[in-house]
């Protein structure tokens, strides 16, 4: 009989690429998707579209918990994927109060349905480079403290303590990815690398003629969506729940994806970038690179995609976009 898992934010990037490698490997996929998202199917299922017919969706809400245990408690799931979360670390700054009540209450509801329905179920959870914040050390490893510097790196701590603790508390299966940013053609428009990819094709076709971002000098470990969901996977296939960090181990600046991502259509990025005050954070977290050799002895992962490949990636896909659109 085939396994069935179930994904939390699955419209979302990872989500979306998740349901796909978990749809190739013969899995029965679930998702929890907003009652919202339902009735305006075509707006909120972009990602998710050439797979709706290979899907199960249900209503519910992360900020409801009779909505989380009503979904749970109907289907006999083998591995719960937990993915959603207010993840745009500057609306963290803007609306701390509710990226705190959707990312610390909804990861709680999950676990805490799950333990009285589903005790045996595999749970993953979305945890995040951005607890290491003001990092300690470099690289960040699974033994690197937490330092985070935005009410979405707290909910993130806190999410992480809590699914260690059901782990420990209750002996349940329980595994956290800490995840260094992951890109792809599928991300949201408001992350960085999106908003250059999709403004770099704009200039492309005089459709814009500056991009406005924040701090340039600010360093991430930029890996692939579609490489990271499979170690989601790996986690939850591993004989024992444990933390693993994902990453590439390469750090680069905001600048230096501005400069690839420019170069991609022949331009300059020097003539297009405005430093913009608007998008500096309150507090940023200025470097980040993880150190993922756990991930890649315990479980045998590591990333196929390098940095330039997921420039050159993201700029062509917004290129063709614009391109197809334009007729
Ligand atoms: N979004 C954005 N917009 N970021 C900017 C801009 C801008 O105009 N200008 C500079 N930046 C800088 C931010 O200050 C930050 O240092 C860096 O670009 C990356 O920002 P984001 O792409 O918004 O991602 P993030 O690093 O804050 O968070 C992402 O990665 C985390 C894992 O480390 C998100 O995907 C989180 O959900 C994830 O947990």
């Amino acid at each position: 009989m085939s396994k069935k898992a179930l994904i939390t934010g699955i419209t979302g990037q990872d989500g979306s690429y998740l349901a796909e490698h978990l749809l190739s490997l013969g899995y029965d996929v679930h998702g929890i998707v907003r009652r919202v998202a339902l009735e305006d199917a075509t707006r909120h299922f972009t990602r998710i579209a050439h797979l709706l017919d290979r899907l199960q969706l249900h209503a519910a809400s992360l900020e409801s918990y009779p909505s989380i245990f009503h979904v749970i408690s109907r289907h006999d799931f083998d591995e719960c994927y937990h993915l959603a979360a207010q993840s745009f670390v500057a609306e963290s700054f803007a609306d701390g109060f509710s990226t705190m009540n959707t990312n610390i209450n909804g990861t709680h509801y999950m676990l805490a349905a799950l333990r009285e329905l589903r005790p045996d179920c595999r749970f993953y959870f979305a945890g995040s480079s951005e607890m290491f914040g003001k990092v300690s050390e470099v690289p960040q490893r699974e033994t690197t403290a937490f330092h985070p510097r935005s009410p979405y790196g707290i909910s993130k701590v806190a999410g992480f303590q809590l699914t260690r603790n059901y782990r420990e508390a209750y002996g349940m299966f329980c595994s956290n990815g800490i995840l260094f940013n992951h890109e792809g053609a599928r991300r949201g428009f408001e992350f960085v690398t999106r908003k250059i990819t999709s403004t770099v094709a704009r200039i492309k076709y005089n459709l814009a003629n500056e991009l406005r971002l924040g701090n340039l000098e600010a360093k991430r470990d930029w890996g692939h969506a579609a490489d990271y969901v499979q170690a989601m996977y790996l986690m939850l296939q591993h004989d024992t729940p444990d933390d693993f960090v994902i990453a590439t181990g390469e750090t680069h600046s905001v600048r230096e994806f501005c400069e690839l991502a420019f170069a991609e259509v022949n331009l300059d990025y020097q003539d297009y970038v405005k430093v913009d005050e608007r998008f500096y954070r309150p507090a940023e977290v200025e470097l980040l690179v993880g150190d993922a050799s756990k991930a890649r002895r315990v479980l045998g992962w590591k990333p196929t995609r390098t940095f330039k490949d997921i420039v050159k990636e993201m700029v062509r896909e917004d290129v063709a976009a614009l391109k197809s659109n334009s007729g």
